[in-house]
C-alpha cells in the first residue's frame, strides 16, 4: 500500500513539533512544493501547450532563455510571494533583488535556479529546480543584494526538484537528506528515500570533456588516472556520465555515489567559473555535505565561500568524499 508512507507535508508539520518552531518555516515550504509540482506539470505537459523552445530573450547572464526558464521563474516568484513568508527573493532570471510587496513580515530570504538544465528541455532529457533558504538578519534591507550574501554555511535549508521520470523532491534543513516522489494523482509528494548518504568512495565521474583542453593540471590528471583504468595508477575501470544538468548528477550522487566537477579552467577563469554559488553551488554543496559527501571548489568548501554578487560563478567539485579529497589534495601539489 504506497499511501502507508509518509507524505512531506506531515514530515514538515512533525519536525516543526519536535522542534518547536512557529509553522513559518513548514508555511514557506509549502509554498515552495506548491511551486515545484506546478513548474513539474509545464515541464510534462511540454510540446503539448506549447511550452517547448526560446522565450526570444536573454537573462542576465546572456544566456538564451526558454520558455520554461521564464515560465518556471514566474510561477516561483508567484508562489512564494503569497505567503508572506519571504522578505525578497533572488533568481538566475533576474538580476537584480525581487522585492516581495504587500507582505511586510517576512523573514526569510528566498535564492533560486527555477529551471536547471535548460539545455535539456527540448530533448525530454531531465531537468529540476534548485533553492537556498537564507534568514533575513535583523535590521537587513531585504531589498538590498548584499543582504543575500551570506556564505552557505548560513543556509537554514536548501533543496532541489528532478523533473526526471518521476519528479523528486530532495531536502535538507540541516538534519540529514531525504528524497521524496511526487504522485501526480494525488498531488502529493512521499517519503520514498530516507537518510540519503553518498558513498565514500565511487568509480564513477561526471565532467564535460568537451573542454579537456582548457583543463588545470589537477583535473586533467585526475581524469586521465580515471581514463587510465586497470591499468593506470587507480587500478580499477571508471565509468562516466554528463547529463548537463546538475539537478540530474547531484541525484545520481546522492543514490549511488560518484565525483561531479565543473571546474575552473582557462576558458571560464575569467567568470570565475561556470556554475553559480548562490543558487547552484551552495544548495547543493549544503545538500551534499548533509549526506556524507564534500563540495569544494579544488582550493577550498564551497560553503565557506564569502559570496561578493549575486550570480558570481564558482568551480565546483562535488560527491563521494574520498575523490572529492583526492582531487582537493592533487591542487595542493
Ligand atoms: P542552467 O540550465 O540553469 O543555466 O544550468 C546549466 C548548468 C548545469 O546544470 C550543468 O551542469 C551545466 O550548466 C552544463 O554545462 P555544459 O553545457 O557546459 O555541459
Ligand atoms: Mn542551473
Ligand atoms: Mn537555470
Amino acid at each position: 500500500m504506497p499511501y502507508k508512507r509518509l507524505t512531506l507535508s506531515h514530515n514538515l508539520l512533525e519536525e516543526q513539533r519536535r522542534l518547536g518552531r512557529s509553522g513559518t518555516f513548514t508555511s514557506l515550504m509549502t509554498d515552495i512544493i506548491t511551486a515545484c509540482k506546478m513548474v513539474s506539470r509545464e515541464v510534462n505537459r511540454g510540446a503539448l501547450v506549447g511550452n517547448l523552445g526560446l522565450a526570444g530573450a536573454e537573462n542576465v547572464q546572456g544566456e538564451e532563455q526558454k520558455k520554461l526558464d521564464v515560465l518556471a521563474n514566474d510561477i516561483f516568484l508567484h508562489m512564494n510571494s503569497l505567503g508572506g513568508n519571504y522578505a525578497a527573493m533572488a533568481s538566475e532570471e533576474l538580476e537584480d533583488v525581487f522585492a516581495v510587496t504587500g507582505q511586510a513580515s517576512g523573514r526569510y530570504l528566498l535564492l533560486f535556479d527555477p529551471l536547471d538544465g535548460s539545455s535539456n528541455i527540448d530533448i525530454n532529457v531531465s531537468v529540476g529546480s534548485i533553492f537556498s533558504i537564507l534568514r533575513l538578519p535583523e535590521g537587513a534591507n531585504p531589498n538590498d543584494a548584499d543582504t543575500f550574501l551570506q556564505p552557505g554555511t548560513q543556509q537554514v535549508a536548501a533543496g532541489y526538484a528532478l523533473y526526471g521520470p518521476s519528479t523528486m523532491l530532495v531536502l535538507t534543513t540541516g538534519d540529514g537528506v531525504h528524497g521524496y516522489t511526487l504522485d501526480r494523482g494525488v498531488g502529493m509528494f512521499f517519503l520514498t528515500h530516507p537518510d540519503m548518504t553518498i558513498p565514500a568512495d565511487t568509480k564513477e565521474f561526471a565532467v564535460n570533456a568537451s573542454r579537456q583542453r582548457f583543463w588545470e593540471p589537477p583535473v586533467k590528471r585526475y581524469v586521465d588516472e580515471c581514463l587510465a583504468g586497470k591499468e593506470g595508477p587507480r587500478g580499477v575501470n571508471f565509468n562516466m556520465r554528463w547529463v548537463a544538468s546538475m539537478v540530474a548528477e547531484v541525484h545520481r550522487i546522492l543514490v549511488r555515489g560518484g565525483v561531479f566537477l565543473y571546474p575552473m579552467d582557462s576558458e571560464n577563469a575569467k567568470s570565475g567559473g561556470k556554475l553559480r554559488l548562490m543558487y547552484e553551488a551552495n544548495p547543493m554543496a549544503f545538500i551534499v555535505e548533509q549526506a556524507g559527501g564534500l563540495a569544494s571548489t579544488g582550493k577550498g568548501r564551497i560553503m565557506e565561500m564569502k559570496p561578493k554578487g549575486l550570480h558570481q560563478r564558482v568551480p565546483v567539485i562535488l560527491g563521494s568524499k574520498n575523490e572529492v579529497e583526492r582531487i582537493v589534495d592533487y591542487h595542493k601539489g
